[in-house]
């Protein structure tokens, strides 16, 4: 989950890696550092954020035309200063920087150990650079050649950029499991983990493969291939990202406008998926029609938030469509025996297109005679490159590590697969349809209503900030919303939150209600009210302080909660999409007013690429 960023061309590379490091500081922020040459090369890299980097690498008159740049989720070592990337070989004079996990690094190291090498650090990555410049040393070898029969021994994932004192004029790019795009410019070339640094200079890039290494120059040169060496014409994509889009546009934090962007990004997921004769289209449907007519069962696999939108789609589609679905934490199913085969769609679902569990899963079930099918926000992502068809949710990009336009706009998506598959298979009577898909069309107009509720929920935020614990509860399709207002809370805010069913509490967690211990019930379906009302009398017996998520107009209700937020009507299914909007702010300000850092959430990062 590190990101990675390489600059080689006429500009001077430090404020380009700089910039690009702060952008990709979303993928871990433990440490970070930067290696650039002019005449000769030179590490800058420090413990904690980009700042501490460009902040010494400037008073130290870091210059250069060539450069990269990395900054680290912690995963071989703790975070400090000799543990940060980039590292360097024996000479100090190849530096690497790596995204992701070398599994044999061990065996790697007590080999270079007997030869005598010795180690700054506690990290895999320093071993590949000692073990490139060996291996360039002992066969004579080009960089290229030397990378290329390094990571032949090498088993693991990577994202690599090399840089060598002795050849100003290139960079060596790798990739096995982890994310990297070359930006094509004019003589001059843009690395980094994903597209976001590299979209204000050029929008020409090329998605690196699995098992594929380029060498690029400073003439404008480059050539792609497979480790083995067989040569690769690389496909030339056109990014649609715009560098505009990666502002705060006066927000204070990337979540806070990513909560509200809502009001526009669940519409943007919608867009041209309903037809003017009602009808639902997923383009990317129509490309599996024939597996689909003779599919028995939908699996859907997938982590964190994506797992639990994932959730609201097993309700959705098996109550309306009336089609199986089992949903599976991705990390799980990929370890365990599963029983697949041709009438199974697999569904990733990933913001990022990234996650390496995710990832996994899908191979596995591709493996296993599956049809797979993704549902992703990041465009030419490694998970919507993998899968035999797809649909992006189009909600741009994500930055907050904590997923909220992300998850709204996924949840639209498996509502609008629900409706399709619904009219495929004739299970729902055509007025019930059309009521839903009308309602559905609509449901944007009611997301600012529910973003006014800000300043109570400000209110309810200076209450719950003293909590150390606190559940989130709801029934039938509602339930999942409870799991990820507690995911919500608990990843920003770090006070301790679960999501239970309230059917469950009896079941154990109504021992954890004291006085003044904080439900927060998502109160909002219209069926099966009354048994969640009953729910909230039992903890409330108990001396709970209730927070209350209630459709509009059922004003019977305030009396029963301490405080309440207000839903406006729309059918309970699509009420996931309205309610977990409150919970999002209610995280977002209760992590603000406790000084956390809400888009950089202690030991998180936005894309977990590594297992
Ligand atoms: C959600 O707020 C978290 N950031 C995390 O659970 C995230 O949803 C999970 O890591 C999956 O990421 P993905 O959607 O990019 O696969």
């Amino acid at each position: 989950m590190c990101g990675i960023i390489g600059y080689i061309g006429k500009r001077d590379a430090f404020p380009i890696l700089i910039k690009g490091l702060e952008m990709l500081e979303y993928r871990g922020y433990d440490s970070a550092g930067i290696a650039i040459m002019d005449d000769n090369l030179k590490v800058y890299k420090k413990k904690g954020k980009v700042a501490e980097v460009y902040k010494h690498a400037k008073e130290h008159g870091a210059k250069g035309n060539i450069g990269i740049g990395h900054t680290r989720w912690a995963t071989h070592g703790e975070p400090s200063d000799r543990n940060s990337h980039p590292h360097t070989s024996a000479s100090g004079k190849i530096a690497i920087i790596h995204n992701g996990i070398i599994e044999n690094y061990a065996v790697l190291k007590s080999a270079l150990l007997k030869e005598g090498h010795t180690f700054t650090s506690d990290t895999d990555t320093e071993v590949l650079a000692h073990l490139i410049e060996a291996v360039k040393e002992k066969g004579n070898l080009t960089l290229l050649e030397a990378v290329r029969q390094s990571l032949t021994q090498v088993v693991g994932a990577y994202a690599i950029i090399v840089m060598d004192e002795s050849d100003k004029d290139t960079l060596i790019v790798a990739r096995k499991g982890s994310p990297l795009v070359i930006g094509i410019g004019e003589q001059e070339f843009f690395i980094a983990s994903d597209a976001s640094p590299i979209a204000e200079y050029t929008k020409s890039v090329i998605y690196l493969d699995d098992n594929q290494v380029a060498i690029v120059k400073r003439s404008g040169e480059y050539t792609v291939s497979s480790i083995a060496g067989v040569p690769h014409t690389p496909f030339i994509e056109k990014l649609t990202l715009e560098a505009t889009m990666l502002d705060k546009n006066g927000y204070d934090h990337y979540m806070q406008k990513e909560i509200f962007e809502q009001a526009h990004t669940i519409e943007d997921a919608l867009r041209g998926h309903i037809l003017p004769d009602r009808s639902v289209h997923l383009r990317g449907l129509e490309e599996i029609a024939d597996q689909l007519a003779i599919a028995r069962r939908l699996i859907i696999v997938a982590c964190g938030t994506s797992w639990i939108s994932g959730l609201v789609g097993e309700y959705l589609i098996e109550s309306l469509a009336k089609m199986p679905v089992e949903v599976e934490y991705a990390s799980e199913f990929r370890y365990r025996d599963p029983i697949l085969n041709k009438h199974d769609i697999v569904i990733a679902i990933s913001q990022s297109g990234e996650t390496a569990d995710t990832l996994a899963a899908l191979s596995l079930a591709k493996e296993r005679g599956a049809v797979t099918y993704g549902i992703c926000n990041v465009v030419g992502s490694s998970i919507a490159r993998t899968t035999d068809a797809g649909s992006y949710i189009h909600v741009g990009p994500e930055i907050g590590v904590a997923s909220t336009k992300a998850f709204t706009g996924q949840v639209v998506l498996l509502s609008l697969l629900a409706l399709l598959l619904s009219q495929r298979r004739e299970t729902l009577e055509a007025d019930a349809y059309k009521k839903l898909v009308d309602s559905l069309e609509k449901i944007g107009e009611s997301v600012n209503k529910v973003l006014k509720e800000e300043e109570k929920i400000k209110k309810i935020a200076e209450i719950l900030k003293e909590k150390e614990s606190a559940l989130f509860i709801g029934r039938g399709i509602l339930f999942p919303v409870a799991l990820e207002g507690a995911l919500k809370l608990k990843e920003i805010s770090y006070i301790h939150a679960e999501g239970y069913p309230a059917g469950e509490m009896k079941h154990g967690p109504i021992a954890l209600v004291e006085k003044d211990f904080p439900v927060i019930v998502v109160a909002t379906n219209e069926d099966m009210i009354d048994k969640v009302i009953s729910n909230v009398q039992e903890v409330k017996a108990r001396g709970a302080m209730t927070i209350g998520i209630i459709r509009e107009g059922k004003d019977e209700l305030h009396s029963i909660f301490d405080h309440v937020i207000e839903i406006p009507n729309v059918p309970d299914e699509w009420m996931p999409i309205l309610s977990v909007l409150p919970l999002q702010l209610l995280a977002y300000h209760t992590a603000l007013i406790r000084g956390a850092d809400v888009d950089k959430p202690r030991n998180l990062a936005k894309s977990v690429t590594v297992e």
